[in-house]
């Protein structure tokens, strides 16, 4: 049966790092603590010339060059983001014109960390229904812009970066790999938990919102913990089971990246051992849209994926959203 297969993928991180040493002088933390509670040891962080939109340029030129294929043959792009370079026009607008994509249309897809595998659910159900040929998934984010630095309970969590799948037609998942399946859900109860305040049409923009730092991510961080454990191990449960494959089945889990601790408390409650689950937050911390593709470079690059291999990636993130997706990979 015709579905979606990844044929290519490309990432790009900036190259400036904090370390948790020099969050240290910023705020009272310590690396221990934020090692123990996170795992996080350093992210990298965008200078000011570099927006959401540079990112996700440079990780779908890797893309497109891997794959050996104009970007004007490029039929969607699907820019996954929460840090937009601007409100409008979409980010997807600008990225689709810098790369010379002459032949796409394309949105921006707002789901916070469950973003990029919302965004390979829209694109994989385009490319199986025979709508497009190419598809670009992008996820990007510059978590750095809307960070507050003086806030120890979020700084020391996030970081910047981008990541880039290439969709295209696969004849057939279970011989030439691709997409099997997704469960996806949002549950609106978890707004007030995480979310950036100001800046839209409920709060815009003003001089008091400014000053009561109402643009900066504010999240109650034990709630978001807790549901995202359940939700994450939950979905893909149900998913697999859908399919009929157990997590024995299942090569390499690759989990959205937010906390060491929410990634191994999903992977006990799959029974799934840590060999089997892709963790380098420790180099990136919670890149919001771009840790699912960071991750699964950072699997491949480790040879810890490899074509023929059942893979299973899972996120939550604001909204509440959450989803797993199940494929073959492909290459
Ligand atoms: O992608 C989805 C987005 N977000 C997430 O998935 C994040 C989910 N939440 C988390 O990862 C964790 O809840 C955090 C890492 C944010 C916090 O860890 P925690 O174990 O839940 O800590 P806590 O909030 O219960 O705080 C424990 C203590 C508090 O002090 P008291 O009240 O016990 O005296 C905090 O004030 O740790 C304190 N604390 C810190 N101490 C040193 C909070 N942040 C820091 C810090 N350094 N950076």
């Amino acid at each position: 049966m015709r579905t979606a297969k990844i044929s290519a993928l490309g990432t790009y991180v900036p190259p400036g790092i904090l370390t948790n040493e020099q969050l240290s002088k910023m705020v009272e933390t310590n690396d221990t603590w934020i090692q123990e509670r996170t795992g996080i040891r350093e992210r990298h962080i965008a200078d000011a010339s570099i927006a959401t939109s540079d990112m996700a340029i440079a990780a779908a030129k890797v893309a497109l060059e891997k794959r050996g294929i104009a970007a004007s043959e490029v039929g969607v792009i699907i820019l996954c983001s929460v840090t937009p370079d601007t409100m409008f026009p979409s980010t997807a607008c600008i990225v689709q014109h810098a790369l010379g994509a002459t032949g796409a249309w394309g949105f921006d897809l707002v789901a916070a960390c469950s973003g990029f595998l919302y965004g390979l659910t829209v694109g994989a159900n385009l490319v199986a229904s025979g709508a497009h040929r190419y598809v670009l998934v992008l996820g990007a984010d510059t978590m750095s812009r809307i960070i507050d630095y003086t806030d120890r309970s979020t700084c020391i969590l996030f970081g910047d970066g981008g990541g880039a799948f290439l969709l295209e037609p696969s004849e057939d998942a279970a011989s030439e790999g691709g997409y099997i399946g997704h469960l996806n859900e949002i549950d609106g109860a978890g707004a007030p938990f995480l979310n950036m305040p100001a800046g839209g049409s409920r709060l815009p923009a003003s001089a008091e919102t400014v000053a009561k730092r109402q643009h900066y991510v504010k999240q109650e961080g034990q709630q978001v913990f807790k549901y995202a454990v359940k939700k994450m191990a939950d979905l893909s449960e149900a998913l697999l089971a859908k399919h009929g494959v157990s997590a024995a089945d299942v090569k390499l889990l690759i989990p959205h990246q937010a906390n060491r601790r929410i990634i191994t408390a999903t992977a006990e409650r799959l029974g799934m051992p840590l060999e089997r689950v892709m963790i380098n937050l420790d180099k990136y911390g919670n890149t919001t849209a771009a840790t699912i593709p960071l991750a699964t470079n950072d699997a491949i690059m480790e040879g810890r994926l490899k074509k023929g291999d059942l893979v299973l990636f899972a996120a939550v993130g604001a909204g509440y959203t959450a989803g797993a997706s199940l494929w073959r990979w492909a290459f």
